[in-house]
C-alpha cells in the first residue's frame, strides 16, 4: 500500500521534530554539566539519545514504506536556564508539543485507513505518555525540594540512575 503524501509528509516532519527533540535535550545535559548536577546531566543525556532513536524509528518506517526521506535543518535549541525545575517545566512541554504532533499524525492516518501507521502511531502515544509522566513526577519532587540541597542531590542521584532506555531502543532496532 503506497503511503499517502500528506502522511509521507508529516512522517518526515515528526524525523526532524524527534531530531529536534534530541538537539534541545543536548543543550538540557550541557546546561547542567555546568552545574554540580551531573545526575540530570545523565538523564538529558540519555534523554537525548532517546530522541534520536524516535527520529530513526520514523525513519526507517518512511523507507520500510518505499516513500522518500526529506531532511530539513534543525533548529537552534535554548541553552540558557534559570535552575533545574525551569529545566524540567521546558521538557514536560517539549513533551506536550510532541504528543499532540503525534495525535494529529495518528488522525491522519486514521482519515485515509492506513492501519500500520497507526499501529506505528500507537506505540508512539504509549511512549509519549510514560516520558511525560518521568517528566510531571520528577518536576513536582523538584518543586517539593526547593532549595533544600540534600533533597536535591538525593534527586539527582536518582535522575542519574535512570534507565537509558524504556524498550525503545531495542524496538526502534527492530
Ligand atoms: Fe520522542
Ligand atoms: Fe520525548
Amino acid at each position: 500500500m503506497t503511503l499517502n503524501s500528506k502522511l509521507a509528509k508529516l512522517l518526515n516532519e515528526q524525523i526532524n521534530n524527534e531530531m529536534s527533540s534530541s538537539y534541545i535535550y543536548l543543550a538540557m545535559a550541557a546546561w547542567f554539566e555546568q552545574t554540580p548536577y551531573t545526575g540530570f546531566a545523565t538523564w538529558m543525556f540519555n534523554q537525548s539519545r532517546e530522541e534520536t532513536m524516535h527520529a530513526l524509528k520514523f525513519y526507517q518506517y518512511v523507507v520500510d514504506r518505499d516513500a522518500a526521506v526529506v531532511l530539513q535543518p534543525i533548529a537552534k535549541p535554548k541553552a540558557d536556564f534559570k535552575n533545574p525545575i525551569d529545566v524540567f517545566e521546558h521538557s514536560l512541554k517539549q513533551e506536550q508539543k510532541v504528543t499532540q504532533q503525534i495525535n494529529d499524525l495518528f488522525e491522519v492516518a486514521e482519515q485515509v485507513k492506513d492501519h500500520a501507521s497507526k499501529n506505528l502511531l500507537l506505540w508512539f502515544l504509549n511512549e509519549q505518555m510514560e516520558e511525560e509522566k518521568s517528566v510531571r513526577d520528577m518536576l513536582d519532587r523538584l518543586k517539593l525540594a526547593g532549595n533544600d540541597p540534600a533533597s536535591l542531590l538525593v534527586l539527582d542521584r536518582e535522575a542519574g540512575q535512570r534507565k537509558a532506555a524504556t524498550g525503545g531502543e531495542a524496538d526502534a532496532a527492530a
